[in-house]
């Protein structure tokens, strides 16, 4: 089982490094020589401060804060919230988008089938545009709809662009995702992924959302459920940015707990050819017959949380299923990009972004997900 804990002696043991770690940076963990302290900002959004979160023994992370006007009285949380993060104001079945408050996260129910009981929070910008795309944004371990929506610009630029977010909120424990079992891997077959998918499938019905633009992007835990929403709702979901995951149905562990830690494939030990596993996509969805979402990739080479080698097994997956040759048409710089930084393009529906050095997991750059998705 994966569990975690705030690492409060962490943060006191570092309080006397100089050099701080990027909000999502690595800041612990066995073998880390890095830095272990935590900064306060971030060059691409604003944070209320961040503070270093122990995933696992190998692995901590500078995680923003929860909120940007915290209560000056309360002390700072001991211990990670489980559940669901307090919203603005709560309904129950929205009946279209015009009955949701604009600019404000705000959580809804009753949007279908939710076996686990998915939390789920919209946000939708002042202006949105008729037929508007959909973002459906999941979190990373630990994290919850609250933090992966102040910790991210999906919502500031949905003002821009008029579209329209969904966050939702993992219901387990330690908030990671489940991706390792048979009904989360399953079309229609239950579990986490099952109740993502209702909400995704209500916005369509009910808010007017455009179905050939529903996309989902996702980080670390969230990064992982992506794929499974792409290879087991190729139906719903048009395209998925995936930020530092693994292969669909690499998580897998079968009859055991729904959120368990695959260490194997985590560690990059499961190792497939692109036919085995693209036939874990095909049989995610037996019958299916549509194409499947476009995807792009995203995974820094010091990773040790997932490792790399699951970035390649990403490729190795995702080209097959589109029948794409295993070397890139081109692999290049781009000038956005911080140095190190090599976009491996394999056909139009397929892109694999490396980060030379970065480790787990690398920061968002979610004006360019949305030129990929076409929002941009
Ligand atoms: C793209 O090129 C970079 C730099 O040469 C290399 O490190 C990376 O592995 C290549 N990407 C892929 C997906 O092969
Ligand atoms: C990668 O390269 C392709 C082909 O030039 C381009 O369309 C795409 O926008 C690039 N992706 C990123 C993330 O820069």
């Amino acid at each position: 089982m994966f569990s975690f804990k705030v690492s409060l002696s962490l943060a006191a043991l570092c309080s006397l490094a100089a050099a701080q770690s990027p909000v999502w940076g690595q800041c612990g963990g066995i073998g880390w020589t890095g830095p272990t302290t935590c900064a306060r900002t971030h060059a691409l959004y604003t944070v209320a401060g961040s503070t270093c979160v122990k995933e696992n023994d190998w692995y901590s992370q500078c995680q923003p804060g929860a909120g940007t006007t915290p209560p000056p009285t309360s002390p700072p949380p001991t211990t990670v919230p489980t559940s669901t993060p307090p919203a603005t104001t709560t309904s129950t079945a929205p009946t279209g988008l015009s009955s949701i408050p604009a600019s404000t996260l705000y959580q809804i129910t009753n949007f279908g089938p939710n076996p686990n009981n998915v939390g789920m929070y919209v946000y939708k910008p002042a202006r949105v545009q008729a037929k508007p795309p959909l973002i459906v944004a999941s979190h990373y371990c630990t994290g919850s709809a609250q933090a992966y929506y102040s910790g991210s610009k999906f919502a500031q630029l949905a003002e821009t662009y008029g579209y329209v977010v969904l966050y939702p909120s993992s219901p387990h424990s330690g908030t990671c995702w489940d991706v390792s079992s048979t009904e989360t891997l399953t079309h229609n077959g239950g579990s986490d992924s099952l109740g993502i998918a209702s909400a995704a499938r209500y916005a369509i019905t009910n808010w007017g959302v455009d179905p050939d633009r529903v996309f989902a992007v996702g980080t670390s835990s969230g990064a992982m459920m992506t794929n499974v929403l792409a290879g087991a709702y190729p139906d719903v979901f048009k395209a998925g940015i995936v930020d530092s995951g693994v292969a669909f149905g690499c998580f897998a562990l079968p009859g055991q707990p729904e959120d368990s830690w695959n260490a194997q494939c985590a560690q990059g030990q499961l190792i497939l050819t692109g036919q085995q596993w693209a036939q874990k996509v095909f049989s995610a969805y037996p019958g299916y017959t549509g194409t499947y979402p476009k995807i792009q990739v995203w995974h820094g080479t010091a990773d040790t949380t997932l490792y790399p080698q699951n970035f390649f097994e990403e490729i190795k997956q995702w080209t097959t299923v589109f029948g794409y040759p295993s070397t890139p048409i081109s692999n290049v710089t781009e000038s956005y990009l911080p140095r190190g930084y090599s976009n491996a393009t394999y056909g139009p529906n397929f892109q694999a972004i490396l980060a030379q050095g970065v480790g787990h997991t690398v920061p968002l750059f979610e004006q360019q997900y949305l030129q990929f998705l076409g929002i941009a």
